[in-house]
């Protein structure tokens, strides 16, 4: 399941070790269409998905990349069916419980961001250990976005503003983007490079509204399950190909 041959684990010779993306997101799309076109329950692909996920975080490591943030589940996914929300919650509490050793292990360092408040207290729970037990670690920063909406995001850090300025801790006019993004779940990690998208969106379906403004999007028409390391490495290929311009010329 996880690729191990040392061929893979060294940065492919056609990518520059400098001018990788520092952090990488991805918006995991397609394990429903993925499983169908297997003839199985939409499920199986979000299992299917794990691993690749795993895969992906192990391949960041290897590669140098030192923030990876997933969208794992959106606000808007509550909108499923019960039973795929359900299996989806506790596909995520037994990874989580599967995976923290090997997470020690691999010196990762484990954030959830998003509504967290809202999950089944099994599952923030088993974050909350999560979390507080990899807060050490430090070769890569793996955020996972489970009930995230990027418009909710917004509107936490609004609320919070708020609240200073109404309790007079600050005035209006310190509200500046640097103290903005003091309230934003991804304060630590910042803005991603590169956003991926797999299974052909071109969209951003409420992901990280304000981070992305300046990333750079990669959409490929394969389905989350089959995103591997070669795909991956076709991702950076195309960013490294890229001329990133922040508005100058
Ligand atoms: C992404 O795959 C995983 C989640 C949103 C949890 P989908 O479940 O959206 O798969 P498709 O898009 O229906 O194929
Ligand atoms: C985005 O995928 C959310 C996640 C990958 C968790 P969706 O499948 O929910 O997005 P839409 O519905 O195609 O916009
Ligand atoms: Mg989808």
């Amino acid at each position: 399941m996880i690729t191990k041959s040392s061929t893979l684990q060294q940065l492919p010779a056609d990518l520059d070790r400098e001018r990788l993306p520092r952090h990488v997101a991805v918006i995991m799309d397609g394990n429903g269409r993925w499983a169908k076109r297997q003839g199985m329950p939409r499920i199986m692909g979000h299992r299917r998905g794990v691993d690749a996920l795993k895969d992906l975080l192990r391949c960041c490591k290897d590669w140098g990349i030192k923030a990876l943030t997933a969208y794992a589940f959106s606000s808007e996914n509550w909108g499923r069916p019960l039973e795929e929300v359900n299996f989806l919650m506790t596909l995520f509490e037994r990874v989580l419980r599967q995976e923290l050793q090997e997470m020690m292990e691999e010196n990762v360092q484990i954030n959830f961001v998003g509504n967290l408040q809202a999950l089944p207290p099994s599952l923030q729970a088993e974050i909350a250990r999560s979390m507080e037990q990899t807060r050490q670690n430090e070769d890569i920063a793996f955020t996972v976005a489970t009930n995230y909406g990027g418009r909710q995001e917004i509107l936490q850090a609004c609320r919070a503003i708020a609240t200073q300025v109404q309790q007079g801790l600050i005035h209006p006019d310190d509200i500046d983007e640097v103290l903005f993004e003091r309230h934003l779940y991804t304060t630590n990690v910042g803005d991603p490079d590169l956003l991926i998208r797999t299974s052909g969106e071109m969209r951003i379906s409420n992901f990280l509204l304000w981070q992305l403004a300046y990333s750079e999007l990669y959409v490929t028409d394969t389905l989350w399950p089959d995103f591997d390391r070669q795909e991956f490495h076709l991702a950076l290929r195309s960013y490294q190909q890229r001329h990133r311009r922040f508005g100058k010329v």
